[in-house]
């Protein structure tokens, strides 16, 4: 008996660069107290409110299956947020409830690429994206944002390997692992780029509710790209949602019917009560929203007082999201040799930028996610860990 080639080989083999993440785990399990700041799991759990309209959801009896594309109401509101945000007219028939933005991924590559496509993304990217791109058959191709244009991606990169023919492109603003939210410019870069070779563009909006600096501009908004671009939704970052998988999927009435049967034949869809929590958290206005972004907002701006002070660690802009990338070549390490060092040395967990492809080597990512002065804290080790190696290697 032999499994498939799609699922033995659905990770790529090799080093996954996830090393300190596990041996920081299996540390805890040990009983060895680490300090993490490495996957985006926020450090609040979801609102008693949303909770609430679950549990009274799950007892008034939304317990049976629930319409496949998504409760009316929820893909109705799900519709209207994202008008209201882009400006582009937006209905149900737009809209498709995905059991996470993960899922939705998963469903967008699903729809815009044959066994054998190219499907392009920006590296650093967010570790699923390969895996997710071989889930449906088709080639994993990374185009690098660079560190000197501060992980903007070039519009001429991509369009260097497009050339080469590809279906898609999936992108992601604000960034997991940057922290970088794209400019108007790079986005319309990309739209060019797209219209041009006849890509699908994947837009993944997952962080839309963390910008700190900018403006969030989703490209399905921008001239002739609402027939080509897919919008990958969740409230799993802006809800504090994570474990109860929703998201969705926007984009043109006939891609979604086609993805309605995708999920007839995959997920089935998602509990009509979660759905309904989504629904009763996303018309709770703005303020419910905010205070779930304000820890990262708030520790973003201890981080960049902090590192004013010193010279040794880098900070790419965080602009968004709740993770900031740290430059760390000024210490002659990789990013994996320091994320190794601090867990040994100070019991602290970074992800290494190396973790995220070939373009942040150098760099780790430190997820803003424990208390204020646990993180600064942290932080402030890491710094003078950082320094004493760049001291030391200046002296030799
Ligand atoms: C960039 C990005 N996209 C998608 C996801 C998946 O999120 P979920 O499936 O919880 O909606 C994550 C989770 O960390 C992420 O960082």
């Amino acid at each position: 008996m032999q499994l498939s080639h799609r699922i033995t080989h659905l990770t790529g083999g090799g080093s996954d660069g996830w090393e300190v993440f596990y041996r920081a785990r299996q540390m805890k399990a040990d009983g060895i107290p680490v300090t993490e700041l490495t996957i985006g799991e926020h450090d609040i759990g979801t609102d008693p409110s949303i909770l609430a309209a679950m549990n009274a959801a799950a007892v008034g009896g939304h317990t049976g299956y629930a319409m496949v594309p998504g409760i009316d109401t929820l893909r109705d509101t799900v519709a209207a947020r994202v008008q209201a945000q882009s400006g582009v007219p937006t209905t149900r028939h737009n809209v498709l409830i995905t059991p996470g933005g993960q899922s939705a991924l998963f469903a967008a590559h699903n729809a815009t690429c044959n066994a054998g496509d190219t499907a392009l993304f920006i590296d650093p990217y967010y570790a699923t994206y390969p895996g997710t791109i071989r889930g449906v058959g088709a080639v994993p191709v990374a185009v690098q944002a660079h560190a000197d244009n501060a992980f903007q991606p070039r519009a001429a990169d991509i369009a260097g390997v497009a050339s080469k023919g590809a279906a898609s492109l999936l992108v992601n603003s604000p960034n997991n692992p940057t922290g970088v939210v794209y400019s108007r410019e790079t986005l319309e870069g990309i739209a060019e780029v797209c219209k041009t070779y006849d890509l699908w563009l994947i837009s993944d909006e997952v962080y839309d509710t963390q910008v700190w600096e900018g403006e969030h501009i989703s490209p399905r908004a921008l001239p002739d790209m609402a027939e080509r671009t897919l919008v990958v939704g969740s409230m799993s970052k802006s809800h504090a949602m994570t474990g109860s998988r929703c998201g969705w999927i926007v984009g043109p009435e006939e891609v979604i019917e086609h993805l309605i049967n995708l999920a007839t034949h995959t997920t089935y869809g998602v509990p009509g009560f979660i759905q309904d929590a989504a629904d009763f958290a996303l018309n709770a206005g703005d303020e419910l929203e905010k205070e779930v972004a304000a820890p990262f907002e708030r520790r973003r701006a201890l981080a960049r007082d902090l590192l004013a002070n010193q010279n040794t660690v880098g900070l790419v802009p965080a602009q968004g999201a709740m993770y900031l990338m740290l430059d760390m070549r000024a210490t002659g390490l990789s990013g994996e040799e320091f994320a190794n060092m601090l867990l040994d040395t100070h019991k602290i967990a970074v992800m290494p930028g190396e973790s995220f492809g070939q373009a942040a080597h150098g760099h780790i990512r430190v997820a803003m996610t424990i208390p204020d002065d646990q993180f600064l804290a942290a932080l402030k080790t890491l710094c003078d860990m950082a320094a004493e190696i760049s001291n030391k290697r200046a002296a030799e």
